[in-house]
């Protein structure tokens, strides 16, 4: 763990803050034989979008190791260390065959499980064919994305399902959905504390930026300047972040989910209208963005998200048709960047790996140190060969939690009042949550009333 800086209270004291501090060794290194690096390892990621497959391998990093992705002519999806075994030329120069990939140098063929099946210079009595091995790692396809597993392959959990995603790769009630990868050039951990720190949205996504949220008429959202109440609740795969506010009548409570280790369920996003702006009396509504963010190595991340709001929206998104909206891009200018920043731009100024040991956590940063303490455990729990936090050994559906729902519940007459219901709000929207999938009951069109008991005193 990192040790802890000092409490700097002398005016002008740069000088004495000014050496900058090691990284947490534990919590922000991906590498093989790393803590949190062989923790990572023991779940599935995605690695890349399957559709930029062709016939030719891609080359990846993943984890800090490096490796070639590539689709067999029989169709088979293929995960081999980069470097060729025989020499170490590079596997992405190779060519894909009906059966494995080709070595260019040497003409050296592997399966896709990394067999060496042919060494063409070689003797038929070749000690090394049908023995030798590359470095491989399953491999699984889903809705357009590719899953590798690089842990220990007595260990390997399935790939898991979660329940706001259908057999056709479709969330309730919306449309097939498209895939982002994207890439930010900071440590993965502080992309992740982004998704558990609903406070900043307030400041960076509307007092400092503009507001950067519409409803579908392409109003500002301006109920997103003030801060809603925040809550962070355990749920048995990762943290229900919550925020509660009075919208006129009705009490709105938006939630993000994250998942261990490191997916983010997003509900509400700048293009969408929040769905209290249909004026409904009690609605809820499911995850918009299920989002992975996978580290390159230490101090590059990509993210691959599913993406289920409709199309025009995602190009809106996507070709920034609305100003202010890509917040999680660094390809704007510098001084819009200044002007009015955005996620990409609050994450990756933390420096290449944020310093744990210069921070001052404060009660607004509970739902950070909430999912570090899971990390935390996570690493310890996988160091003793045991399954951590959110690893699934259960096949079918993995029951997610976030929603954002709308009550009728009018205001109280005091502060005290209106803090216990928005409280009570929160609770409730999250025990609904524990006695059963929000996205499976709501397939099934029963998704239970909320049940406020706010305890007044
Ligand atoms: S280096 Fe790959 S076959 Fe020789
Ligand atoms: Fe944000």
């Amino acid at each position: 763990m990192a040790r802890k800086g000092r409490f700097l209270s002398v005016p002008y004291g740069g000088y004495r803050q000014a050496a900058v501090p090691p990284i947490d060794d534990d919590l922000q290194r991906v590498g093989p034989g790393t803590p949190g690096g062989e923790y990572l390892r023991r779940f599935w990621h995605p690695v890349a979008q399957s559709v930029r497959l062709d016939d030719r391998p891609i080359a990846l990093r993943i984890l800090g190791e490096d490796l070639v992705l590539f689709r067999d002519r029989s169709g088979r999806l293929g995960l081999l260390h980069r470097h060729c075994t025989h020499r170490g030329t590079s596997l992405e120069y190779g060519k894909v065959e009906a059966r494995g990939l080709r070595c260019c140098y040497h003409g050296w063929l592997y399966d896709i499980d990394g067999t060496l099946l042919e060494a063409p210079a070689e003797p038929v009595s070749s000690p090394y064919v049908g023995k030798l091995c590359q470095g491989a790692y399953p491999v699984i396809e889903r809705h357009g994305l590719a899953f590798a597993y690089m842990g220990p392959p007595e260990m390997k959990p399935p790939l898991p399902a979660f329940d706001i995603i259908d057999q056709a790769g479709m969330v309730v009630g919306h449309g097939e959905p498209t895939i982002t990868g994207n890439v930010k050039p900071c440590n993965w951990l502080q992309i992740m504390d982004n998704v558990v720190d609903q406070v900043h949205e307030p400041f960076l996504h509307a007092r400092i930026s503009g507001v950067q949220f519409r409803d579908k008429t392409g109003r500002e959202v301006t109920e997103l300047l003030d801060l809603g109440e925040p809550e962070w609740f355990e749920t048995p795969i990762g943290i229900l972040c919550e925020e509660a506010r009075w919208v006129g009548d009705s009490v709105w409570i938006r939630s993000m989910e994250y998942i261990c280790p490191n997916i983010a369920l997003v509900c509400q996003t700048p293009v969408l209208p929040p769905v209290y702006a249909d004026g409904a009396d009690e609605i809820a509504s499911l995850p918009l963005i299920c989002r992975w963010r996978v580290p390159v190595d230490d101090e590059t991340t990509t993210e691959f998200a599913y993406i289920f709001y409709p199309r025009q929206g995602v190009n809106d998104y996507l070709s920034n048709a609305i100003p202010g909206t890509r917040s999680n891009y660094g390809d704007r200018p510098y001084e819009e960047r200044q002007r009015y920043p955005g996620d990409y731009d609050a994450q990756v100024s933390q420096r290449p790996i944020a310093r744990h040991a210069n921070e001052h956590l404060a009660s607004s940063d509970k739902g950070v140190a909430m999912m570090r303490r899971m990390l935390r455990d996570g690493i310890e729990t996988a160091a003793r060969g045991a399954d951590p936090k959110g690893l699934i050994r259960a096949t079918g559906e993995v029951a997610t939690h976030a929603n954002e729902t709308v009550k009728r519940w009018p205001k109280g007459r005091t502060e005290a009042e209106n803090c216990a219901i928005l409280k009570a709000a929160m609770r409730a929207v999250f025990e609904r949550s524990s006695q059963g999938s929000p996205a499976a009951a709501m397939r099934r069109g029963e998704l239970p009333p909320l049940a406020i008991q706010p305890l007044l005193s």
